[in-house]
């Protein structure tokens, strides 16, 4: 079996107070930097593109590392193009834009992109980023909210990247419902069969009011019978069927 590899359930429920989630800042942008010069490096629009230019180096330096557990920005990119390809999805829901890092990858693969930020900063630098996209919608606000008014409007399947820093990623305790509240609402929509990506799998680890990674899959199995759970290279995968990606 692949060491990256967990998966396959048992059963619980999916609201249960287990799932109630963990350490999720709703209020701030992540790994926020004190450093002067630093933030206002931060607030240029070439910073963006810097940031993609790490991207190599990046990867690189994660596999001269071994390969450790959290994956490099450029196989996260990979994942998504995957997924997409292997389940033929036009559409990407994305939360938590960042600096755009993962639209811009991935923006010539999707005929329809949103992407939901919290930090108001954030989604007006994004907004300005992708003006000339059609395509890119960015939406500004909390993903807990976002994610259940955006899905009356979507007319297909969608593969979600859920990556609006759920496990403590700032290191402050937030909404301990958010992730639930979005899975519950995504898995519960009139189109079942939505592809799930999450990011950050070992933030899901009993800890800090988090469930387990089992008690999760047992949840989505014993309540959305027929999806598949299944987490590789720290990224949680449901899907509606057992397809190898
Ligand atoms: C890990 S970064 C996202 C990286 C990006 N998805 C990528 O692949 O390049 C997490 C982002 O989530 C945003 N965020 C945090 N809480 C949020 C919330 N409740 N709703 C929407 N976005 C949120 C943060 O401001 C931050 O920009």
């Amino acid at each position: 079996m692949n060491p990256n590899t967990v998966g396959i359930g048992l059963p619980h429920p999916l609201a249960s107070p287990a799932l109630s989630c963990y350490s999720v800042i709703s209020s701030m942008t992540p790994r926020e930097s004190s450093h002067p010069i630093r933030s206002f490096f931060k607030q240029l629009p070439m910073y963006a593109a810097y940031k993609q230019l790490g991207h190599y180096p990046d990867y690189w330096w994660w596999k001269l590392r071994g390969e450790p557990r959290r994956i490099p920005h450029l196989l996260k990119q990979r994942t998504v193009r995957e997924y997409a390809q292997a389940f033929g999805l036009t559409t990407l829901v994305e939360t938590g834009t960042y600096y755009g890092e993962m639209v811009a990858a991935v923006a010539p693969r999707f005929q329809r992109i949103y992407s939901i930020e919290l930090d108001p900063r954030l989604a007006g630098m994004a907004r300005k980023r992708f003006r000339n996209y059609s395509h890119v919608e960015i939406v500004e606000g909390d993903s807990q909210a976002a994610v259940p008014n955006l899905l009356p409007r979507l007319k297909e399947k969608c593969l979600w990247w859920l990556d609006a820093g759920y496990c403590g990623w700032v290191g402050r305790v937030g909404n301990r419902n958010r992730l639930s509240t979005e899975l519950i609402a995504i898995l519960a929509d009139r189109i079942t069969d939505h592809v799930i990506l999450m990011d950050d799998a070992d933030g899901v680890n009993g800890e800090g009011g988090s469930p387990t990674l089992e008690e999760l899959i047992a949840s989505i199995h014993a309540n959305y019978p027929g999806r598949q759970v299944e987490v590789a290279r720290n990224i949680i995968r449901i899907t509606p069927q057992k397809l190898k990606v």
